[in-house]
């Protein structure tokens, strides 16, 4: 790979600031460039950057795919509300959901979201706004798993021998692929980003969808939400690395009012790691996960099975999908 990590050891935060905002300045000059923030930490240090580089001139979409987290479209538009950023959230799940319909390969709904996505709704936006360029968080980890064949990144193009402009109009600039999490969460401080925002968990650009086995639907987008809302809330102290609640596509026979109820399976994952390229799952007190399993099926409809995973990554990845 022809891309050279900047580790954190060798990252000073406000050096690499003043390059990337002068850098970011200099490509875009007078013209305007367009983001999107997805909840995650990389996209939000990559507006910050964008925003001391171009002032008005950066426009910031939060893309409201249908597959975001309860409340997370508003909650992000007001963080950066108070930071003197305006985000416009751009309701666009239908296209999302028409894409991915019918789809069950992990890889074909990858592809099916970065199509969406690149295509026709920013494909749309950098259109209408005149803008040329589009800023994103693609990290040093996105891309080596890409490159090496773990899983396709949705926000991987260029390593993958895909050319942006030619392919959706509009040139891509990635500030942050030296760097790894723990250095992105750095530049996020020195940037004066709230803690927050950059200590928050890493979430994935294709959302709640790296959540769901078989076919995304808004109904089994739904249910990932309930479990996935229910889970932030009881770990949200913890210091683990990632935490997520995955629907899986087998059900299991269970038991409710004395009858069987064929129902689904929701799978916890909570993670201890440094950079997400090797994981181990955190040793949950039972106690929490009998917690957590009673209000999941309960409030999750038709769930009658929730497990934990213990498997260490590798072999097991972080997301599911
Ligand atoms: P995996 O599942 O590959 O995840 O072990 C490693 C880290 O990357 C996040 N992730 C993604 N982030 N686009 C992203 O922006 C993606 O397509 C994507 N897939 C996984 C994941 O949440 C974890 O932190």
């Amino acid at each position: 790979m022809k891309l050279k990590e900047l580790s954190l050891n060798d990252l000073n935060a406000e050096l690499f600031i003043e390059k990337k905002v002068s850098e970011i300045d200099s490509i875009v000059g007078k013209g305007i460039a367009v983001n999107a923030l997805s909840g995650g930490v990389d996209s939000a240090v990559v507006t910050m950057l964008a925003h001391k580089a171009l002032g008005d001139r950066l426009k910031s979409f939060f893309i409201d795919s249908g597959l975001m987290r309860k409340g997370e479209p508003e909650q992000i538009r007001l963080w950066f509300a108070e930071l003197g950023i305006t985000v416009e959230i751009i309701d666009s799940g239908e296209a999302f959901f028409a894409a991915l319909k019918g789809k069950t390969d992990p890889e074909e709904k990858r592809d099916a979201i970065t199509e969406t996505f690149y295509k026709d709704v920013f494909g749309k936006i950098v259109k209408d706004s005149g803008a040329r360029y589009l800023l994103q968080g693609t990290n040093y980890t996105d891309v080596e798993e890409t490159v090496a064949g773990i899983k396709r990144q949705h926000n991987i193009l260029e390593q993958l021998g895909i050319d942006p402009e030619e392919r959706f109009g509009y040139k891509i600039l990635e500030p942050l692929i030296e760097l790894r999490k723990p250095a992105i969460r750095m530049v996020g401080k020195a940037t004066g980003l709230h803690p927050k925002l950059y200590l928050r968990p890493p979430f994935p650009g294709p959302a709640l969808a790296a959540r769901v086995i078989g076919e995304v639907t808004p109904e089994r987008v739904a249910m990932v939400r309930v479990a996935t809302e229910i889970l932030e809330k009881q770990l949200a102290s913890t210091t683990a690395f990632q935490y997520l609640a995955i629907l899986h596509e087998d059900r299991v026979t269970g038991v409710r009012n004395g009858k069987r109820d064929f129902g689904y399976q929701i799978e916890l994952r909570c993670w201890e790691s440094e950079d997400a390229i090797t994981a181990s799952p955190t040793r949950i007190p039972h106690e929490t996960l009998e917690h957590l399993a009673d209000d999941i099926t309960s409030l999750v409809p038709g769930v009658v099975s929730v497990t934990y995973n213990i498997t260490k990554k590798p072999p097991s990845t972080i997301e599911a999908v």
